[in-house]
């Protein structure tokens, strides 16, 4: 049986101020500031990971990697060997040094986005839910040239299951009880689409949507609740106009879920959401949810 990911533990991201996006994230957005480390900004959620945001400094906005959590180091040399038998490049898996440290490797997907598996990393014992905090990346939507081709990737090289299709997305659950930790779109350039961050419930999902409006960040999508991952969502241009949602109530499944193609998930005339509240995305959501590249050639860790 092939070795599988437990989900997307951190995203780290590339911004031009970071020290105003690390304000946005910890007074607006509650994530709490955990680390500084050679002018990179870290976050937690509360959930049990050591971080789940890193902020990098650069010249313009980038989504730098996507970093996926492993059981141990025995997964992570399993899952190693399973990626680099598709990957362009792959790199040994090592002791890590930055903040959490932590044993693993960075490769690239079939897009040459840059990617990594990790485990050992120093997480945290008290992982309980906030209210109002959100406990953990609930997903990354990703737009990608060929979705056959980097779905195969997922499921042969990092023991993802292809879910649900729905129109336009593919989503893929990795070995956990979230419903789908990486959401794949065709476009014409590889982008990342956006970030989902997990609120614990739905009343603070809605808070965090109308926190957002009170600090002047409007909603570009939402609120609603999706059709395949059950989530309340609502989406919004971040800091430097990079593209997050908060979501909430995830739908949780184990191997008895059964999947559904597209024609289960299609909306009635003029509906885009469970409710049938939501109105359509505004152009900005349009515009930045194709706007942020991965960062050339970062794979290594
Ligand atoms: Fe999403």
């Amino acid at each position: 049986m092939s070795a599988r990911v437990l989900g997307v533990r951190s995203v780290e991201i590339e911004m031009t101020d970071p020290d105003r996006a690390a304000d946005f994230f910890s007074r607006v957005w509650h994530l709490q500031e955990i680390a500084r480390a050679d002018g990179s900004i870290y976050f937690r959620g509360t959930g049990r990971y050591h971080h789940i945001l890193a902020i990098h400094r650069a010249k313009t906005v980038a989504l730098q990697r996507v970093v996926f959590d492993a059981a141990n180091r025995d997964a992570v040399d399993r899952l190693c060997q399973q990626v680099r038998a598709k990957a362009a490049h792959c790199e040994d898996p090592h002791p890590l040094k930055g903040p959490g440290g932590g044993y693993g490797f960075g490769f690239t997907d079939p897009d040459s986005g840059n990617f990594a598996v990790v485990c050992d990393v120093a997480d945290h014992a008290d992982a309980g839910d906030i209210k109002d905090r959100h406990r953990k990346i609930a997903h990354v939507n990703l737009n990608v040239t060929n979705v056959k081709a980097s779905g195969d990737f997922l499921i042969e090289g990092l023991g993802f299951k292809l879910v649900d299709e729905s129109g336009p997305l593919s989503f893929f659950h990795a070995d956990c009880t979230d419903h789908s930790s990486i959401v794949l779109g065709k476009a014409a350039k590889p982008t990342l689409n956006h970030v989902a961050f997990e609120m614990p419930d739905l009343d603070s999902t809605m808070r965090g949507a109308g926190r957002m409006r009170d600090n002047g960040y409007p909603i570009e999508w939402g609120v609603g609740r999706h059709g395949a991952g059950n989530n309340v969502f609502a989406y919004f241009a971040g800091p430097e106009e990079f593209p997050i949602e908060c979501t909430g109530e995830v739908q949780q499944i184990d191997d008895s879920y059964v999947p559904h193609g597209p024609e289960y998930w299609k909306w009635p005339p003029g509906r885009l959401d469970q409710w049938g509240v939501t109105p359509p995305h505004t152009a900005r959501w349009k515009r930045i949810q194709e706007m942020v590249p991965f960062t050339p050639g970062a794979w290594r860790l």
